[in-house]
């Protein structure tokens, strides 16, 4: 799927939550066989958080979407959808959206979770832009939370150190600022999902299998390409973008996207080596930062793009349309 429109949406909040817990590679390499060193040059992955026994996604979820809100200006009331992307739900049902809204005092609010993986937060956006585009609603709260720790196998040297617990969410209003394009890339390849797998009810227990190699050669591949398309459609080049948001899976795969796209690294989004791969969770979790330091500023042109798990990616260009730190909470 891909298409571009003009409209005057934008993201008007952001918002994030961490576990306290942080969890070293120092620490897994006291374990099982690894190394720090072997972790950091293969990944780029520093430490990543870990959720408490009685800490769950929607915990998190609650958490990231209350600053988001905050930030915004917009009241519970005034949100029409809330979308949760995870893999990583308290239950199979209900959603975590629904215990969002609960929560958060959402009551007007329409409440599902997605499942696309590490693109959910990607495919999370380009459902807010349809629905605003459509007229259907006017505020949309996109969260993607992920408690990716309770699916890993803590002896699998190959998965567990690359994942981490997070949460970032993100306000998209009807109402942000002057029309400029929005556009959007979707895509699945269904034939390659033993590549990234949960088995879910068909396996115990359920944990990550993944075929590293060829997830990387993957994603390497997409992000390219997907980035290439959603320009092509938005009439617009590399150089009109101010920030790429990358999901953060692999500092290598980043890197390498960064120099095929000849953009400058420094308008590339990382915090990696402080969170690993948190999944959904990785994209929101950047633009906060980058929002929260002064970075990220109104009228940007922001390019988010995902890949992971179907396998799944996505783009999505939207310009910022945040009032900038300083101004808010
Ligand atoms: N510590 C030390 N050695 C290791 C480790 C480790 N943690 N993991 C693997 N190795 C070894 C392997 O056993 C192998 O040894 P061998 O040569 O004796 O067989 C050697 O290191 C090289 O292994 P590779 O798999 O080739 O290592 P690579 O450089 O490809 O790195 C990694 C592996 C980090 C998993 C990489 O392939 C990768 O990042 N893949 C993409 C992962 C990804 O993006 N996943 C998430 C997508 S998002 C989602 O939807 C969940």
């Amino acid at each position: 799927m891909i298409g571009a429109l003009r409209s005057s949406m934008g993201v008007i909040g952001v918002g994030a939550a961490v576990p306290e817990r942080v969890m070293t590679n120092a620490e897994i390499a006291a374990r099982i066989d690894t190394s720090d060193a072997w972790i950091r040059e293969r990944t780029g992955i520093g430490e990543r958080r870990i959720v408490a026994e009685d800490e769950f996604c929607s915990d998190l979820a609650l958490a990231a979407a209350e600053r988001a809100l905050e930030r915004s200006g917009i009241a519970p009331a005034e949100i029409d959808l809330v979308l949760v992307a995870t893999c990583t739900p308290d239950a199979y049902f209900p959603s975590v959206a629904a215990l969002v809204a609960d929560r958060l005092g959402a009551h007007a609010a329409a409440a599902n979770d997605l499942s696309a993986a590490c693109t959910g937060f990607v495919y999370g956006m380009a459902s807010a832009v349809t629905h605003v585009q459509s007229g259907m609603a006017e505020n949309v709260l996109v969260i993607g939370a992920e408690t990716m720790s309770r699916i890993l196998d803590w002896d699998d040297r190959g998965t567990c150190i690359l994942f981490g617990d997070g949460a970032g969410a993100c306000v998209v209003s009807a109402n942000a600022q002057s029309e400029r394009v929005v556009a959007l890339e979707l895509g699945s390849d269904g034939s390659r999902a033993d590549d990234l797998v949960v088995r879910a009810l068909r396996a115990n227990p359920n944990v990550i299998e993944m075929n590293g190699r060829e997830v990387f050669k993957f994603a390497t591949r997409v992000m390219v390409d997907s980035v290439t398309r959603v320009l092509d459609v938005a009439g617009a080049t590399i150089d009109d973008v101010d920030w790429l948001v990358p999901h953060q899976a692999n500092i290598r795969i980043i890197d390498h996207a960064t120099k095929k796209l000849g953009i400058d690294p420094s308008k590339v989004l990382s915090n990696l080596d402080r969170y690993g791969n948190t999944s959904s969770a990785s994209i929101p979790l950047c633009l906060d930062e980058a929002w929260a330091d002064g970075r990220l500023q109104k009228g940007d042109r922001v390019l988010m793009v995902g890949f992971g798990g179907g396998l799944t990616w996505g783009s999505c260009l939207m310009d910022w349309a945040a009032e900038p730190a300083g101004k808010v909470q």
